[in-house]
């Protein structure tokens, strides 16, 4: 008999989640304002709202955080990290922050200015801010494919050339500052972005000289897919696909917090001194001195185990094949989802679930809430609430797609729980055609609503 899969670890420590009834979680999320982001999290039995920060780290990282160096310059857990980083990407200039969007901060800081225009595919929501903040373009060059979610293309995070060419065609040099190129592209569904894509890019960037900038979050689970699903890169390594693929780039900024299965961290690498010479100034003003930048020493040393750890081939296909689990749950019960199953998440295609809603009353953060009712399961919407308004216009922007994304912490949860999820979802599915209203904005923040938006039922 063909021994099945099975995890490539074991469980030593356990954190009690505790089930609730459905009106409790009426009245819970009425409290919360309908925005899921607003409830505590002991009212929440499986919790998808992000994969980022909330992996359990292992037994190597937490022993290394017993080892931290708390010196404010210089210390060891500095070039530990350092040598991680090294290792895996080829930079050799890092400065650390304290997540992601601080990585964003530093390096814009010295890289964008107003009317600049950062072509990329699909942008993070943080770092559209950072660019539209400064009132900058993030222009939007992913593969129209992307937006079809029952294509299965292997690598549907990639960036349309064409698109790409266009626009460093319409620009002066002066006025981009780089592309950014997203692995795995988050907002189109956990896609990876292929090798070749990435060659085309960084071929296009040399051309009309201009540099090329990573977005890092999930690199690690990118390399795998270009591992497991790109002709010629089954026989390397993921470290040496890694080290491939940042050979096309001039820097990256890293939200740690994901595939370093940290709680808290981040950082920017850089190809060259003077890059890393121009950033300096805004981590001492925005984050610390240079050599911990927003991080202590343990958590350094622990970011420094969970890279290593986080490009380990077994790891990493533990990860996704628990995600591949849940997808073929939701392929049994006929539910719809960005095909193929992403690296970190599922992303439910909430258009073609809850047809009777307007896109007016916010469909994918509807069917969220009826999952939280359902089974006390916390997902994130990725639609219009998330699109945020036009910064000139001030209207409503409706993307393409209205998805409600199950993210899947890193080593956390069994597929028990991926059972319990899909049936959830199944029970909403059979009653999708009785849902026919959603909801309407009471109160919102000027950028970045979806955080603390207020909603109540449309009526
Ligand atoms: N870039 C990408 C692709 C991300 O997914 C995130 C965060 C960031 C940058 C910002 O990093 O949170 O450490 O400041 N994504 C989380 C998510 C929040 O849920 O997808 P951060």
């Amino acid at each position: 008999m063909k021994l099945p899969f099975a995890e490539s670890y074991k469980i030593k420590m356990v954190e009690t989640i505790r089930k609730s009834s459905r009106a409790e979680r009426e009245q819970w999320i009425k409290d919360a304002k309908y925005n899921l982001f607003n409830l505590k999290s002991d009212h929440v039995f499986i919790d998808l709202l992000t994969d980022s920060g909330t992996g359990a780290m292992s037994d190597k990282q937490w022993s290394a955080m017993m080892e931290g160096d708390e010196s404010y310059a210089g210390a060891r857990s500095y070039f530990n990290l350092k040598s991680s980083i090294s290792d895996i990407t080829g930079f050799d200039y890092f400065l650390p922050t304290h997540q992601g969007r601080a990585a964003e901060n530093v390096l814009f800081s010295a890289l964008v200015k107003e009317g600049d225009v950062l072509p990329g595919n699909s942008h993070f929501d943080t770092t559209k801010g950072h660019i539209e903040f400064r009132r900058a373009v993030a222009l939007d060059c992913t593969i129209d494919d992307a937006k079809d979610t029952t294509k299965e293309l292997p690598f549907k995070g990639n960036l349309d050339l064409n698109k790409l060419e266009d626009a460093l065609k319409s620009y002066p040099k002066e006025r981009i500052p780089c592309i950014i190129v997203t692995v795995t592209n988050n907002t189109a569904g956990g896609q990876p972005v292929s090798m070749e894509n990435i060659k085309g890019v960084s071929a296009l960037a040399k051309r009309y000289g201009i540099k090329v900038l990573f977005d890092s979050a999930r690199f690690a689970e990118n390399a795998y897919f270009i591992k497991t699903r790109e002709e010629g890169y089954s026989h390397k390594s993921v470290v040496e696909i890694c080290q491939e693929m940042f050979s096309y780039a001039d820097f990256m900024t890293m939200s740690s917090k994901k595939d370093a299965i940290v709680n808290m961290g981040g950082f920017v690498a850089f190809r060259n001194k003077e890059d890393w010479n121009a950033c300096q100034m805004y981590t001492i003003m925005y984050e610390g001195f240079i050599t911990y930048g927003g991080m202590s020493g343990r958590d350094m040393n622990a970011l420094a185990q969970g890279l290593r750890e986080g490009t380990n081939f077994e790891y990493l296909e533990t990860r996704i094949k628990q995600v591949e689990y849940l997808g073929a749950k939701l392929d049994e019960y006929g539910i719809p989802y960005q095909r193929p199953v992403g690296g970190h998440a599922i992303f439910v295609d909430a258009k073609r679930i809850l047809t009777n809603v307007p896109k007016e009353e916010f469909v994918a953060q509807t069917l969220g809430i009826e999952l939280y009712l359902e089974g006390g399961i916390r997902g994130v919407e990725i639609g219009a609430l998330l699109a945020d308004r036009d910064p000139q216009t001030r209207e409503n922007r409706y993307p393409a797609l209205e998805l409600l994304r199950l993210a899947i912490p890193r080593r956390v949860y069994t597929n028990n729980h991926m059972d319990y999820i899909a049936a959830a979802l199944k029970n909403v599915y059979d009653r999708r055609d009785t849902i026919t209203r959603g909801y309407m904005i009471a109160k919102e923040l000027p950028i970045m609503r979806h955080f603390t938006v207020e909603l109540e039922p449309a009526k």
